[in-house]
């Protein structure tokens, strides 16, 4: 090499680190980019056809791709790379190697030559660190024109796998700093991050009780129950009270999202695992790690995301969509869903094995209606809650405000009583709620009423009156919906809610007795 090439070599090699150098000051997020750069840079300073990085796991040793480039880049990308290879040497003995003649050494393991046809005749391998530490391995492949790799080349590398190092450092730190930043951020947005709990009722103490015991246990539970009786607040409640309280419990609602993205969400992907996979992103899985994992509304996780999670609470092993990288957790599932999923599992809509696999701790939260003794004690707590949202002095409720707290059906539960105090806040003038703020329609009164006698099965429950008796409302299509809503349910109550069963006495398909209840609002 002449003195003037030598020159323009080292000029070269100045200039790609002093643009390297201010790329990692400027841009920390996109870490792909910026090794990708580094190694074109590596390729083009020391003129090779192929580089590659790689990152050691820690659990086995063994290395899998980060970036790949040259020829057969895209075909390498997926192959793990076992310990007992020239760059498993080099990671285990932090220590680089130039070998150029890899077919005379021991150590080449023919697996990714074979996978890719891509033949190596000599290569030049690094450690990268951080901190002194190997975390990875830069691996320069096939010098060209048929020349060595030498000395001067392992300097350059050296130079840049440092680089790569802080690069990665950065990047890792920036990254967690954000994942922080996210959980502050849904802190806030809550108010804090778990709800209060009232209970007064025997059934509720009771339920607390048996939390209490399972909570310390890692097993599955699954928590079901109508629409808005709380199963959120109780998940919260098993988390608070096991061993894992200081850790993250992390929601899901499987029913947000669609099935692509929900799998995405909880297993997290890795950069192009789909158009938008821009870059690698963690899932809910490795965010709950050590901590606990709210799956809430189970009952909508589509079947090919289902046998995903069978095999986290199996192995607690997972993968990241696009990546074969196989990733342990130590998260505790909890479960919550208002459907019938022992039904979905005979309809072949919900895993059986799943099921059972969730359903080791069956916890079913009571309807309000069926705890009544939780009514004023939470009334009370909402009517403060929203008498400071709404700096409104409310003092308490009237006697027929009580009424009819009490003797409602509350269909919504929990949540309508939440929302029918909210409204009566707003609505109404200080210092007592009456009634009328409550803005609970006769008819549901009237539903109420015919409520037990449909419990005991009496069949003269439906009088004329119920259907006709509003002043302001006496048409025939308002008192038949009434009639068949009355109808409906009570045919329902005889079976159990089995909306096949229910179907067949009432002479209708099973999809349209699910159309009914939504239509007439049936809970
Ligand atoms: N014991 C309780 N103490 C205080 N607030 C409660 C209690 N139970 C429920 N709530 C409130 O009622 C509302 C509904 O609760 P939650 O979301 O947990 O119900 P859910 O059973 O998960 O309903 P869904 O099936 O519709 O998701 C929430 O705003 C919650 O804060
Ligand atoms: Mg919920």
């Amino acid at each position: 090499m002449s003195e003037q090439n030598s020159n323009s070599l080292s000029t070269d090699k100045l200039r790609t680190l002093i643009e390297i150098n201010s790329r990692i000051n400027s841009n920390y997020s996109d870490i792909n980019a910026l090794l990708v750069h580094i190694l074109e840079s590596a390729m083009r300073l020391v003129e090779c056809e192929s580089s590659s990085l790689l990152l050691v796991n820690n659990e086995d040793d063994n290395l899998r791709f980060i970036v790949a480039l040259g020829p057969k880049g895209a075909e390498a990308k997926n192959i793990l790379v076992e310990k007992n290879s020239i760059a498993g040497w080099v990671a285990q003995n932090n220590k680089g190697v130039i070998i150029n003649d890899v077919a005379t050494d021991s150590r080449f393991s023919s697996t990714v030559q074979t996978k890719t046809g891509y033949v190596t005749n000599s290569m030049m391998a690094i450690p990268m660190r951080v901190k002194g530490r190997c975390i990875g391995v830069i691996e320069l492949l096939n010098k060209s024109f048929g020349k060595k790799f030498d000395n001067s080349d392992m300097e350059i590398l050296e130079l840049l796998a440092n680089q790569a190092g802080i690069a990665y450092l950065n990047a890792d730190s920036f990254r967690s700093a954000q994942d922080n930043i996210s959980v502050l951020q849904n802190k806030l947005k809550s108010g804090s991050e778990y709800h209060s709990f009232v209970a007064q009722s025997p059934v509720v103490l009771d339920l607390l009780h048996i939390i209490e015991e399972v909570a310390k246990a890692n097993t599955s539970i699954l928590i079901t129950g109508e629409s808005g009786v709380g199963k959120e607040l109780f998940a919260e409640q098993i988390h608070l009270r096991s061993n894992r309280n200081n850790n993250p419990f992390v929601r899901v609602n499987c029913a947000a999202l669609s099935p692509a993205l929900l799998e995405s969400e909880l297993f997290g992907h890795v950069k192009g695992a789909f158009t938008d996979a821009v870059s690698d992103r963690k899932g809910r899985f490795e965010t709950a790690d050590k901590g606990t994992l709210f799956l809430d509304e189970i009952g909508e996780l589509p079947l090919e995301v289902q046998s995903k999670l069978l095999r986290v609470l199996q192995n607690h092993s997972f993968e990241r969509v696009g990546s074969s990288k196989t990733i342990t957790c130590d998260v505790r599932i909890i479960a919550a869903t208002n459907r019938n999923l022992e039904q979905m599992v005979k309809e072949g809509s919900f895993r059986g094995d799943l099921y059972y696999r969730l359903n080791v701790m069956p916890i079913n939260v009571p309807p309000l209606r069926e705890r009544k003794e939780d009514i004023k004690p939470l009334a009370r707590f909402f009517l403060k809650k929203f008498s400071e949202e709404t700096k409104k002095n409310f003092e308490g409720f009237s006697a027929s405000a009580e009424k009819v707290l009490f003797e409602y059906y509350w269909p919504g539960n929990v949540r309508e009583l939440e929302n029918s105090i909210e409204r009566a806040c707003v609505l109404g003038k200080p210092p007592l709620i009456h009634g009328e703020d409550l803005r609970i329609s006769n008819f549901s009164l009237e539903a109420e009423r015919s409520y037990p006698a449909n419990k005991n099965g009496i069949c003269n429950e439906f009088l004329f009156d119920d259907f006709v008796s509003s002043k302001e409302d006496r048409t025939l299509h308002t008192a038949l919906t009434k009639f068949k809503t009355a109808y409906v349910k009570k045919i329902l109550e005889e079976t159990s809610w089995n909306q096949t069963k229910a179907g067949e006495i009432l002479g209708i398909q099973r999809t349209y007795v699910s159309r009914l209840l939504n239509e007439l609002h049936i809970r």
